[in-house]
């Protein structure tokens, strides 16, 4: 293999499609997929030497892959770490830092509006293993600050959350854990490093779903964690390939080609999610629409900064109604409706995805906890992808007219 050296500096445009290219005495252009659950050894010298340091050579798929390698070094590089470690999925890169950077008796703050599985995961789940968690508002850097405790060794964030898009300064959030000799997660998979690098505000270690914007097109599930050689590659790493949460070549192989579209995707996305959601702000059949792009959200100074000028994809909004039952069925009518929208909880996608997380997404959470969130039942969320948007807005006008 050959590995073409580039020079210092690259935009993260530019490393999107060149970094982390090894090439086969073939001169393939495209990057090869390396489905192969092993790897043949010269002989037995050579053999030992590789199992004893795996960076002497490839052995095994759950311990190194050439594909799934290029994959983590080309992230690593957009989201300005040191290293990546690539997983089976965004919950399994989560699993591995509860499991590496957290032992019985440690405990977690954590916001209380994150995806559902990562609240179950980081409260309910990880509660079995004797490590305690506090959730508090996502919004309130002092409720943060007030949770910590002298055994807290991991504060996780999600900016902005799923699905109301609240932001939490990644800053102030760094400054606190820190403070703790804490380390601050920061799961970037809404954003992606086209809208924030979350190192670059002082947060350890980023996590990611690839599952969504990552491959962008639905295909495939992976995760990944990026940070420091030393705590990422080393610890998480080892940890990783013992405990097979490895991703599979063919899906570093898919994520990483859709890494080399991923700010044209991400920019498109977002300019047609803002336009989305100030008309939709507009209409007499939407009670409030949550969207960091629009100067209404609360965090939108916050959101310029921290989110490279951009709002994201994503958005939600409430439905009019009164009370529970009827807000949940405008909210089915106005889903039901579409005929273009895909019905599915997946985001992040090319095509444009549309789902009520109350009864999907976050239905596991008690309705305490929703409540907690915010989370009401006439509440929609759509992932914007690259349709038109006359045939979104006409998409969203067929149940929202007849209500
Ligand atoms: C913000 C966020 N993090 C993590 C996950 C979990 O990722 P995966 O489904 O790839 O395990 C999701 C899934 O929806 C998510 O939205």
């Amino acid at each position: 293999m050959t590995h073409q050296s580039l020079p210092a500096g690259l935009h993260p445009e530019t490393l999107a499609v060149r970094q982390a290219q090894p090439r086969s005495h073939w001169g393939e252009h495209c990057e090869a997929l390396f489905m192969t659950s092993s790897f043949v050894q010269p002989d037995c010298a050579t053999a030992a030497a590789r199992f004893a340091n795996p960076q002497e050579g490839f052995t095994y798929s759950r311990t190194g892959n050439p594909t799934v390698a290029s994959f983590e070094e080309r992230l690593a590089a957009m989201e300005g770490t040191e290293c990546a470690v690539a997983t089976s999925t965004g919950m399994s890169a989560i699993l591995l830092v509860a499991l590496t950077a957290l032992k019985a008796g440690d405990h977690i703050v954590a916001s209380q509006s994150m995806f559902g599985s990562t609240m179950r995961l980081l409260g309910t789940e990880m509660a079995r293993f004797g490590i305690e968690s506090t959730f508090v508002p996502q919004t309130d850097a002092q409720a943060w600050a007030a949770a910590i405790r002298p055994n807290t060794k991991l504060l996780f964030a999600e900016t902005p959350t799923n699905p109301l898009t609240d932001l939490c300064d990644i800053q102030a959030l760094a400054d606190i854990a820190h403070h703790h000799g804490a380390l601050l997660v920061v799961d970037n998979s809404f954003a992606t490093p086209v809208l924030q690098r979350p190192v670059e505000f002082g947060a350890d270690i980023v996590v990611h779903s690839g599952t969504k914007f990552l491959d962008g097109q639905g295909r495939i599930m992976i995760g990944a964690v990026c940070g420091t050689t030393a705590l990422v590659d080393k610890v998480m790493g080892t940890f990783l390939r013992s405990g097979g949460l490895n991703a599979a070549s063919y899906n570093a192989w898919t994520a990483m080609k859709g890494l080399e579209t991923l700010a044209l995707r991400v920019k498109a996305q977002s300019a047609s999610a803002l336009t989305l959601a100030a008309w939709l702000q507009d209409h007499p059949k939407v009670a409030r629409v949550y969207y960091p792009g629009l100067q209404s959200h609360p965090q939108h100074a916050l959101a310029m900064r921290q989110q490279n000028g951009m709002g994201g994809a994503v958005l939600a909004f409430d439905v009019v109604g009164q009370g529970a039952e009827q807000l949940r069925r405008n909210a089915f009518h106005v889903i039901d409706s579409t005929q273009v929208c895909s019905i599915t909880a997946n985001l992040g996608d090319v095509k444009t995805t549309i789902v009520h997380p109350p009864t999907t997404s976050h239905g596991r959470l008690t309705e305490e906890q929703r409540q907690a969130a915010g989370i009401q039942q006439g509440l929609i969320r759509i992932s914007v992808g690259l349709e038109h948007l006359d045939d979104l807005k006409a998409d969203l006008l067929r149940g929202l007219d007849s209500l």
